[in-house]
């Protein structure tokens, strides 16, 4: 197994081939601090990482041409560009770009995480990309040189990079400092079957706009002393209301999450996927079971981690 920093990515070398395993995240607590002369906004958010993967296989291409190759397990079952709409193909690319390097290589990408969902499942995609690339082609590249080019590419990318489960991020998500968290956590997530694009529930933000007050603080000392009922009490997130003004059916699941008998509940990133925060494994297996019977959406019950 190919050892990393990078806690996105097992490794494996069969032959000439890389199998890699790309998390998703949550977003715990999300405020919004403001927007930024560059039209972005300014964030606060805690992220954890969860066991929910795309995986990504690397081999040998027969030319020096990069090709992507998409099996979407989501449903619904769309398909996914394979060109530069797609962050794996940018990331590649923007490689090729930075170090000169002329190697092709044939990419497979199998989708599990849900997209336009807040989970971040494009950026885990790019960061997995660029570590995996890094070893396949060779490249050389430090763990800082993959952090700035991660930063080019999105602003989810570079948690994905670090090694942490979880993260205090700032910026616009891209500054990452990893938190302690006592014990995994356990969630069962639901993805209603529209999604939300993260610029528009952005431009929302700025029609609905609040920043909580809530000092994110509160929630990475609960997830440090493994406190999961503080922790469920310190969700919170600034996008939740501007995406429940984009799309009306969010109000339907959100309305059913907070009947759940739970620690917390909330949106995660800028949607349109929500979440339970558990008391345990077991209550999040039951949820899940329950959910998957209502039709709201797709439903996972995962741990955080990796
Ligand atoms: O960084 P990323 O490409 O993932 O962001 C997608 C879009 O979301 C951006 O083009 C921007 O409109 C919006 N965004 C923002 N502020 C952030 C992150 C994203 O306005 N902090």
């Amino acid at each position: 197994d190919f050892q990393t920093k990078s806690f996105t990515l097992r490794l494996s070398r069969q032959g000439q081939t890389l199998s890699v395993l790309a998390p998703a995240k949550l977003n715990l607590s999300l405020t919004v601090l403001g927007r930024r002369p560059d039209g972005y906004h300014n964030l606060e958010t805690v992220m954890l990482s969860v066991r929910l993967y795309d995986s990504l296989q690397f081999s040998q291409a027969e030319s020096n041409s990069i090709e992507l190759d998409c099996r979407n397990r989501c449903r619904p079952r769309l398909p996914l560009a394979n060109d530069e709409r797609n962050l794996v193909i940018r990331a590649a690319r923007l490689l090729q770009a930075e170090t000169g390097c002329t190697r092709g290589v044939k990419i497979s990408l199998t989708k599990r995480i849900p997209m336009e969902a807040g989970l971040g499942g494009g950026s885990s995609d790019a960061a997995a990309t660029l570590v995996a690339l890094n070893q396949f082609w060779e490249l050389g590249l430090s763990q800082a040189q993959l952090h700035s080019l991660a930063a080019q590419l999105g602003s989810d990318v570079n948690f994905f990079l670090d090694s942490a489960p979880a993260a205090f991020c700032t910026g616009r998500g891209e500054a990452i400092e990893p938190v302690p968290v006592a014990q995994p956590l356990h969630f069962m997530i639901v993805k209603p079957p529209f999604g939300l694009s993260t610029g528009k529930v952005f431009q929302q933000w700025w029609i609905d706009r609040s920043t909580s007050r809530i000092e994110q603080q509160a929630a990475l000392r609960a997830l440090a002393r493994g406190d999961v009922r503080r922790v469920g009490q310190a969700i919170i997130n600034d996008l939740q209301r501007p995406a429940q003004s984009l799309n009306g059916q969010l109000d339907e699941v959100l309305n059913e999450l907070a009947k759940a008998d739970v620690p917390g509940y909330g949106m995660t990133g800028s949607g349109s996927a929500c979440f339970a925060l558990c008391r345990d494994a077991r209550q999040a297996a039951v949820l899940a079971g329950r959910w998957r019977q209502r039709g709201l959406g797709q439903v996972f019950a995962v741990s955080s981690g990796v």
